[in-house]
């Protein structure tokens, strides 16, 4: 199991949040996404471009990491062969670090080239053989990128050729393999991941043109984190929590119609733009490409009802008559008196501010308990209909 959790450049706790849960042997990577190229013009000091990916596993070592597919551009440099054969030649000369017959001393030899026969050769077996040695631009001594016998293997393979650049020295070349993807890096600067246009705007053309989410992340950096982690042609269960908008539906569903998967998601959301933004965005992606359906199912409010009254409250006296209501049906915090002592009513109603009041009697609701229990399922008082109860037991593969 991976766990991929977003966190903006100014909430960087999030790491030692999952450090504790998960632990830190656990992490697999963070990541640099630069979601906002731009930078944020609104930034005192620094302007940020940028939001971390952190990533763990519930046990290091087990899950695996996929290549990505190269981009175009890198495809666009392997201009020999066709199809999955495409190939470049590249320098057999190594430059930069460990690049000395010190640091590489097995990798320094002669390579004898006889160029009527077209013959590469370790052996000095004729006169007319050129002898080329590891040399740089400067004429230093640098290693070649294999040792004797590997180089002969690509020989044999006819995977080094050798020819003279326009001012006529010796150049050993040995063909590079188009490969099938690359290994992620940490800092993701692709375009793809500039939430405003392929979030934003992505949500807006799906909406006919209304902002409905303020911050959607970019699709492609949640495609991108679904496909380096899932098999192709899986059908792992991927949960987000913390639904917003439903870029990780959108996002599965795309990874399923293009890499033909059969991935599954739950989403979570606690505020009521699921019924506006979250749900509407998954209806709409599947019906547009017909990519099978999804349930959508609320929490049974229990202290929540009450949370939902206090807040439409129009008078104190309404609220103190709330109050009665909380004090002799539902679950007050543990420190809360179920008596309601006169004074404190007074003291309550004296305050005069309904907002104030609206924010003292939420804090007598037990948080706990803003929904049904699954274990109080069958406790009558809650009246939890047959319909209800099978849909749970389903979900819960009872
Ligand atoms: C930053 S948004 C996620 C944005 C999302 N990735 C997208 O692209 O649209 C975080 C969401 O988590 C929700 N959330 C926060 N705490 C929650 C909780 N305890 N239960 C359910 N949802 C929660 C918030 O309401 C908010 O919509």
């Amino acid at each position: 199991m991976i766990v991929v959790a977003i966190d903006d450049e100014e909430q960087a706790y999030l790491a030692v949040l999952c450090d504790e849960i998960f632990g830190r042997a656990n992490h697999i990577g963070t990541l640099i996404v630069q979601s906002k190229p731009s930078g944020r013009t609104t930034d005192s000091y620094f302007a940020t471009c940028h939001e971390y990916l952190h990533i763990y596993s519930k046990q290091i070592g087990l899950p695996t990491i996929n290549f990505l597919e190269l981009t175009d551009e890198q495809k666009s440099q392997y201009t020999e062969g066709t199809g999955k054969n495409l190939f470049r030649w590249r320098d057999f000369l190594r430059t930069g670090g460990l690049s000395t017959p010190e640091e590489r001393p097995n990798s320094y030899y002669p390579i004898y080239y006889l160029p009527e026969k077209k013959q590469i050769s370790l052996e000095k077996t004729s006169e007319k053989q050129i002898e080329i040695l590891p040399l740089d631009s400067n004429g230093r001594k640098r290693v070649w990128r294999k040792t004797r016998p590997s180089f002969l293997e690509h020989v044999n393979d006819n995977e080094i050729k050798i020819e003279q650049n326009k001012s006529g020295q010796w150049k050993v070349r040995i063909i590079d393999k188009i490969k099938e993807g690359t290994r992620p890096k940490s800092v993701w600067t692709d375009s793809k991941y500039d939430a405003s246009a392929h979030g934003t705007k992505l949500l807006k053309n799906l909406f006919e043109g209304q902002k409905v989410f303020s911050y959607p992340k970019s699709i492609h950096a949640v495609k991108d984190v679904i496909e380096i982690f899932t098999e192709k042609e899986g059908d792992d269960i991927i949960l987000d929590f913390f639904a917003g908008s439903g870029t990780t539906a959108h996002a599965i569903l795309e990874v399923n119609k293009e890499a033909d998967s059969n991935h599954q998601f739950i989403l979570v959301e606690q505020m009521d733009y699921v019924e506006s933004v979250t749900v509407p965005r998954v209806e709409k992606v599947i019906k547009k490409e017909n990519l099978g359906d999804f349930i959508y199912c609320e929490l049974m409010p229990y202290n929540q009802a009450y949370m939902d009254k206090i807040q439409t409250a129009q008078s104190s006296e309404e609220l103190v008559a709330l109050w009665r209501d909380i004090a002799e049906n539902s679950f007050l915090n543990w420190y809360v008196n179920e008596q309601m002592p006169e004074e404190a009513v007074k003291d309550f109603i004296a305050i005069d501010d309904m907002e104030k009041q609206k924010h003292l009697l939420a804090a007598l609701l037990d948080k706990n308990q803003l929904y049904v229990n699954l274990a109080e399922i069958e406790d009558a008082d809650f009246a939890v209909g047959e319909e209800d109860k099978r849909l749970n037991r389903a979900f819960y593969g009872e």
